[in-house]
């Protein structure tokens, strides 16, 4: 029977090696059933975080050949060249504390994720029909695929290199006040967050979190770079400076909305009452 060998981590904060497996290759296998496989029959000891093994629920990751990667997304089939030359190497995901072995500590995300407030309702929106153009939906819910993987922020260079959590929210929060802040009924201005603590300035758009999102999400493009705008508009804008110098406009003040397109396919009628009989 045909065999792969993986060379995985283990170890925990105090250090670790790697140690090799021989596994049987059976057909459509992906990493994470290496990783059961060695569980299994090898070394019961590996640790490993999964829960669907469906690509939704962000639980698998870690680093593949030394590439952010989703374990139970990643098929043993593609890496049969590169597993010719040398095992197949799989480690935690490194901008992030090791529990054990291939387990990370990713709570930095959620204590993040907890600064960034929700969404807060335009006050005449209250008691209305909320209508909502196709194009909005399009556009906030590239967002709301995101399962939390945080393999982006794995890879982003600010975190990874710099360790600087302490100044960078990081491309999964831009991508989450992106959908806050593109969302139509949305009436709360993130941009000082954004430009203070949410540190969307030190993001320099390699787009390397863009390349390795398993939900093919825009990151950079639709996410940082609007958010980038929305920022420079406010802070950096020299004419926008000079009004509220003069005290003719408030810096915050204004909240800019995406435009919405007005479509009939889009339009959702109100019944009326002869309708409704
Ligand atoms: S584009 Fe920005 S957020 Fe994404 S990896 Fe590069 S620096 Fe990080
Ligand atoms: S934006 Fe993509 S890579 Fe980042 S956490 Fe969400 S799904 Fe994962
Ligand atoms: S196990 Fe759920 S994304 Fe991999």
């Amino acid at each position: 029977m045909e065999t792969i060998t993986l060379s995985v981590f283990r170890g925990d904060a105090a250090g670790g090696v790697f140690q090799t497996y021989e596994v049987p290759v059976t057909p459509g296998m992906v990493i994470l059933d290496a990783i059961h496989y060695i569980q299994k029959n090898l070394d019961t000891t590996v640790a490993c975080r999964w829960n669907c093994k469906a690509a939704k629920c962000g639980s698998c990751s870690a680093e593949v050949n030394g590439k952010p990667r989703l374990m139970c997304k990643t098929r043993v089939e593609d890496l049969k060249e590169d597993a010719k030359k040398a095992p197949i190497r799989v480690m935690p995901m490194r901008a992030f504390p090791i529990i054990k072995d291939l387990v990370t500590d990713v709570s930095w995300n959620y204590r993040t994720a907890s600064k960034i407030p929700p969404l807060v309702p335009k006050a005449d929106a209250a008691g209305k029909p909320f209508v909502m153009q196709q194009v909005d939906v399009d556009r906030v819910q590239e967002f709301r695929k995101c399962i939390e993987c945080f393999l982006c922020q794995d890879v982003c260079h600010v975190i990874r290199e710099h360790d600087r959590k302490d100044a960078f929210f990081g491309p999964r929060q831009m991508v989450r006040i992106a959908a806050l802040e593109m969302h139509p009924i949305d009436d709360l201005n993130r941009r000082e967050q954004l430009d203070a603590e949410g540190g969307i300035g030190m993001c320099n758009i390699t787009k390397c979190c863009t390349e390795v999102c398993p939900e093919h999400i825009h990151i950079t493009d639709n996410a940082i770079i609007p958010l980038k705008e929305r920022v420079a508009d406010t802070y950096f804008d020299p004419l926008r400076g000079l009004l509220t110098k003069l005290g003719v406009m408030k810096r915050d003040a204004i909240k800019q909305p995406f435009e919405s397109v007005e479509s009939n396919l889009t339009k959702i009628v109100q019944p009326t009452p002869t309708a409704m009989k």
